[in-house]
């Protein structure tokens, strides 16, 4: 019987080990697969409600790390991730993306001479001030099995050098959970309980450092979405660090009315929203890729994307930090002028059948 750890740490994480998971559970006699949850996000509505929408199990280990410094936060992942790795002895550990815990275990694990499969390789926004960027040029250096979502993964590998032996272009294994939950998202109350229309709103999600971390620019994003309001509602549910500096730059009650700002929300009322929204404005790598499959208007506010297809195929518009480009093609959108797409090779929902065929 092998032995294998999947890691999860932040929310981006969940959805894409829960296939992973289900589909190690055909092989049961032959694989045993135990996940590590290292508590990089430790809220309940940024973590608990995942394990439940996705129907996983509790962690079999969880490593409490919380919030800290990029340092702190790698460090002590790598703390606790190695007496769980010495203690458990697994044949190989699965990370996913491009967070922090991502990075931090399968170093942890290369150098206990422990395989690595990186779930989600390959993917280049080529800006290393994103730090996500830097998680995954390091956690590709040292994996021993790529999965590759999508083609560009496959060019930007190849020319960083790394043996094709190990590469496997298996599509997206978000798009897995996003095709399983859909009928369950279908029956989600989140539109009534806002008050929505399908088709009559725009979606917001914003929580990278470079879009939310300035004052003046955070300022400017909610005068955009004030104009905006004047023609749709919005819905923006607020990740904790928005959050923080949503208040800090002042904003409480005295917005639009047509703007809800609310908390973080589950797994199947958000895909709900996302199935549903008339436009989507995010700078989110994962709402990129879901949006495409779900053939749904997507800006992106952001100057580079890491998943290109999304652009050249998808529904999403990279449209850069410009607010003034954004208003514009926000106001086209809702106008009528949408960007037709099509859904990406190998984004077919059975991406984890792929992976776990090939690790057994
Ligand atoms: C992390 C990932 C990012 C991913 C995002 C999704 C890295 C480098 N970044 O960014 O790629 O898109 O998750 O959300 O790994 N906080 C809470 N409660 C929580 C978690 C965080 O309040 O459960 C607050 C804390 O103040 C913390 C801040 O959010 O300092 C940032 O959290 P952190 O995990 O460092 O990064 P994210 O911005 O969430």
């Amino acid at each position: 019987m092998k032995k294998i750890i999947s890691v999860v740490g932040a929310r981006p994480n969940f959805m894409k080990v829960a296939p992973i998971h289900k589909a190690f559970q055909r092989y049961s006699t032959k694989i045993r697969h135990l996940i590590c949850h290292t508590g990089q996000h430790y809220d309940k509505k940024m973590s608990k409600v995942f394990f439940e929408d996705l129907e996983m199990p509790h962690p079999d280990f969880y490593l409490g790390v919380g919030s800290g410094s990029h340092a702190e936060q790698t460090a002590n992942v790598m703390v606790e991730f190695e007496k769980v790795l010495i203690a458990e002895k697994p044949d190989l550990i699965i990370v996913v993306g491009d967070v922090n815990s991502t990075v931090a275990c399968s170093l942890v694990a290369a150098k206990l001479n422990i395989k690595v499969a990186h779930v989600e390789a390959g993917l280049r926004s080529f800006d290393r001030t994103m730090p996500e960027e830097i998680n995954r040029l390091l956690t590709d250096a040292i994996s021993d099995y790529l999965f590759v979502s999508e083609k560009s993964g496959l060019t930007n590998l190849k020319n960083e050098g790394i043996f094709q032996n190990k590469v496997f272009f298996v599509g997206n294994v978000m798009i897995d959970s996003l095709i399983h939950y859909l009928p369950k998202a279908d029956k989600s109350s989140a539109l009534q309980n806002y008050s929505l229309t399908p088709s009559d709103y725009i979606l917001v999600t914003l929580h990278r450092p470079s879009n939310v971390d300035s004052n003046d620019f955070l300022k400017d994003l909610m005068r955009l979405f004030e104009n905006l309001a004047a023609k749709k509602k919005i819905i923006f549910p607020v990740h904790p660090r928005t959050k923080k500096n949503l208040e800090e730059a002042g904003y409480g009650n005295d917005l639009n009315k047509n703007i809800i700002l609310t908390d973080p929300i589950g797994y199947i009322d958000f895909l709900a929203l996302t199935k549903n929204a008339g436009l989507i404005i995010t700078d989110s790598g994962g709402i990129q890729e879901e949006s495409t499959y779900l053939g749904v208007q997507c800006i992106t506010v952001r100057n580079n994307t890491e998943r290109p297809i999304t652009v050249e195929v998808g529904t999403n518009q990279l449209i850069g930090t410009d607010l003034n480009s954004v208003e514009k093609c926000a106001l086209d959108i809702l106008s009528g002028d949408i960007k037709y797409g099509k859904i990406p090779e190998l984004w077919d929902g059975k991406t984890a059948e792929r992976i776990t065929e090939f690790l057994v």
